[in-house]
């Protein structure tokens, strides 16, 4: 079986009822492909992938990427991974187990069809970067021995193996370094600074800032993410990644709790806490590959993408 990418294909995506994973379901069912999601639920849930479930070219199947999966698809999508603190911390174990085995078992399911296989892969692999902002070359520095190791290194060890397939089984493979995303169907409870601060300004609640709110985080609308995510899969062979998609806008976590305040017109006040272990103070991509190897950048104004986040939220926050 090939990836011939201008055909209507069977698409596997792994973690798809998740925040990232359902909106990338949606866009391929939009272009006529067959997809199949696989997920846990771990973190993602059935809601995310609701309006789905009735088109005859989407199935969902209930499974742990962690086990082996036989199936027939022409190209793989690989997102099966908690990626927010709160989660990944929950069962460090089997996070790891979800970056490695998970991409053991679809790198194996990849060379058996021949199929091109795309990593989300994320920013953390830089870890606490000296270098500002990141390209793609430069190598991280990450804490081996952390609490968010589990993740870091388990997405560090995943790209490993992404290459080595690549090196030894000649495999179409495309790794793609994720910056903070975030739109509807973010899990509210997650801890992630955006739906943090928009859950809590629509409850009126006080707005945690951790530290003293000068670190600044760059924000990717998910459309434009999941643009950049397909572009990727459909780009040259030759083109392997390791990518940089995100948004190198940067705010500071005082600038982003001030629009959020003003967005939803609330009446919610700052509180400050320290800050958790290993948190970077910086985090910025640099674009400068994905321009000139996939014609891709970023158009939404974080205002827009905050405005269609904060509507989800509130609807969501009524049900
Ligand atoms: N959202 C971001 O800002 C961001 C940034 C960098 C990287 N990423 C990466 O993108 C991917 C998707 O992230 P997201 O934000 O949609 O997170 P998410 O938690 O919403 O989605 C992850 C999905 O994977 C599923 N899952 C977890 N473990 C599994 C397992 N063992 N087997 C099968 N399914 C499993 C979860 O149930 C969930 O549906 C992840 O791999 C994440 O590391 C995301």
């Amino acid at each position: 079986m090939t990836s011939s990418l201008n055909m209507k294909n069977k698409i596997l995506v792994t973690g798809g009822a998740g925040f990232l994973g359902s909106h990338l379901c949606g866009v391929l069912i939009k272009e006529g492909h067959d997809v199949l999601c696989v997920d846990n639920f771990f973190t993602g849930n059935k809601d995310n992938v609701n309006h789905l479930l009735l088109n005859p070219k989407f199935e969902l199947m209930r499974h742990d990427v962690t086990f082996p999966l036989y199936v027939e698809v022409d190209q793989i999508y690989n997102l099966a991974c908690p990626a927010s603190p709160i989660h990944y911390q929950h069962d460090p174990v089997q996070t790891t187990k979800t970056s490695v085995h998970g991409a053991i078992n679809m790198l194996g399911l990849a060379k058996r069809l021949n199929a091109r296989i795309l990593q989300a892969s994320t920013s953390e692999v830089y870890g606490d970067p000296e270098v500002h902002p990141q390209t793609e070359d430069y190598w991280g520095r990450v804490n081996p021995i952390g609490i968010r190791s589990c993740y870091d290194e388990g997405k560090r060890c995943a790209e490993t193996l992404f290459f080595d397939y690549w090196r030894q089984h000649q495999l179409e493979i495309k790794v793609m370094r994720i910056f903070n995303t975030y739109g509807p169907r973010m899990h509210p409870n997650d801890g992630r600074v955006v739906s943090n601060f928009i859950v809590q300004a629509l409850k009126n609640e006080s707005i945690t800032i951790y530290g003293d709110g000068s670190q600044t985080r760059s924000f990717c609308y998910v459309d434009d993410l999941i643009g950049g995510m397909k572009k990727l899969m459909e780009s040259d062979k030759a083109i392997t990644g390791p990518i940089n998609i995100g948004n190198p806008n940067e705010f500071t976590m005082l600038e982003l709790a001030e629009l959020v305040l003003k967005l939803t017109s609330s009446h919610s006040k700052l509180t400050f806490k320290s800050l958790p272990e290993d948190d970077p103070k910086q985090r910025q991509p640099d674009i400068s590959l994905a321009k000139a190897k996939l014609d891709w950048e970023p158009k939404i104004k974080l205002e827009d993408g905050l405005k269609e986040t904060i509507a989800y939220f509130r609807k969501l926050l009524q049900t």
